[in-house]
């Protein structure tokens, strides 16, 4: 008996955390936390102790549990990491009441009015928009043979999309594009240019809302851009507020932004570098079989997705995961991609097969905060990567990947840049 109280050496050390060869790679210390240590508490980066939930069942029932509350009011946050800690809302800006910090009932409400704008049926109208707006992008740069997929590409396209779909006049969203840029290279922190860039839109967003109501019609014009559709919405007599529409507008473009520039970049680069893969999408695509396009994409989301960081969420009362007690105050990170290689769901977690059945992973969230967005990503992921990989046949990286820097883990994971080279469409 003695003998299994001795440390176990054939265990192997805790992974680090949040170094560049995690950014790069973070499958082998997710594969070790989720045997290991699937409910962990972790200091983070920036200070702050949080659960981190790794294996897919916690991480299912964790999302769903009503017990863990996304207000970060709840977050009993120590005085050393206060303002520091990046966690979205703490800035307690007008413009971070939205629907990724609130809980029912205030929840229940705004998410049935946006419903009630940003349907399906308006996303799908709004596919020959993206489908043009791709066209454009890689015409840009088609004779060239060579581009950064990243600057020239992911980021691009899904700041016009959502600006083209908000109402963003086109001739203000390169202002979109400049201040999106901003967020994205110096992450959430609350300070310097991002707080500029933030209040920007913010002033920018409630001057284009106030016009947009003041000229709304009666009735919705057909093709109503999304902005007014929101300040049409209503639900029992209850219509959004102007600040509503505009935390609404901020969090569409906040949320559908890094998120979407993530899955085209990753699923670029996870294309090039399986051959095989990308072989037989290509294949499938100039038969015209569009299905492995689709079940590709959510292939790619849950091989290497891009969201962690809109996971948060605090402990309102004490409960159990995985067998952890987490205490009031606690915060909680469900590591959506370490759920998503988990072999105790998937098989074979670490194979990408664009062609893959039983793919219910979570790389969109699960429960009541279950992306909002994930029509319009998918309708931006499948006609970014049909679009390329059939206008370029023969894109290839133009770097070795072990040179390419990635942006993040745990927090939004993606590359900073992707060159690649391809012989320019006669
Ligand atoms: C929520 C992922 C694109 C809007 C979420 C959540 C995830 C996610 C994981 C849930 C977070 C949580 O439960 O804590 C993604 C991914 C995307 C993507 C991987 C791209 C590949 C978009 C787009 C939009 C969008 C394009 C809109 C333009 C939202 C909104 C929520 C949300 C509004 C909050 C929903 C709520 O709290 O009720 N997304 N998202 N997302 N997403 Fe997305």
């Amino acid at each position: 008996m003695t003998d299994q109280l001795r440390p176990d050496d054939t265990v192997p050390a805790a992974p680090e955390l949040f170094t560049w060869e995690f950014a790069a790679d973070p499958y082998p210390a997710y594969a070790w936390l989720r045997e290991h240590a699937p409910v962990r508490r972790t200091r983070l980066p920036s200070g702050v102790e949080a659960w981190l939930v790794t294996r897919y069942a916690d991480a299912r029932q964790a999302l769903a549990d009503q017990r863990l509350s996304k207000n970060p009011a709840h977050h009993d946050e120590p005085e050393h990491a206060r303002g520091k800690t990046g966690i979205p809302g703490e800035r307690k800006a007008e413009l971070m009441t939205h629907l990724l910090n609130i809980d029912p009932p205030d929840h229940t409400r705004l998410r049935r009015l946006v419903s009630k704008a940003f349907t399906p049926r308006r996303v799908a109208a709004f596919a020959p928009r993206v489908q043009e707006l791709t066209d454009r992008l890689i015409d840009r740069f088609a004779q060239r043979g060579s581009a950064d997929l990243i600057h020239e590409f992911a980021f691009p396209l899904p700041i016009y999309a959502i600006c083209d779909l908000l109402g963003v006049p086109r001739e203000d969203q390169d202002d979109f594009r400049d201040w999106a840029g901003m967020m994205i290279r110096h992450g959430g922190g609350p300070r310097g240019g991002v707080a500029r860039s933030v209040k920007k839109m913010r002033g920018y967003l409630a001057e284009l809302i106030h016009k947009k109501r003041e000229a709304l019609p009666a009735e919705p014009a057909p093709g109503e851009d999304l902005i007014s559709a929101l300040i049409r919405a209503s639900d029992h007599g209850e219509h959004l507020t102007e600040n509503e529409v505009a935390a609404m507008a901020f969090i569409l473009l906040f949320a559908g932004f890094e998120t979407t520039v993530n899955l085209i970049g990753n699923g670029t680069y996870a294309l090039l570098t399986h051959p095989g893969q990308r072989d037989r999408l290509q294949d499938a695509l100039a038969r015209g079989d569009d299905e492995l396009l689709a079940t590709g994409v959510e292939e790619l989301l849950r091989y290497d997705g891009p969201v962690e960081l809109a996971t948060w969420r605090f402990a309102t009362e004490p409960l159990t995961i995985g067998g952890q007690r987490i205490e009031p105050g606690d915060p909680v990170l469900v590591v959506l991609a370490a759920a998503d290689r988990d072999p105790e769901r998937f098989a074979d977690p670490d194979v990408l097969d664009l062609g893959r059945r039983d793919n219910q992973h979570l790389g969109y969230g699960h429960g009541i905060h279950y992306c909002l967005g994930a029509p319009l990503a998918r309708l931006e992921g499948q006609s970014a990567l049909a679009t390329l990989f059939t206008r370029l046949p023969d894109l290839r990286l133009a770097a070795d990947p072990a040179e390419l820097r990635w942006r993040g883990g745990l927090i939004m994971r993606g590359l900073r840049t992707l060159p690649v080279e391809f012989t320019p469409p006669g």
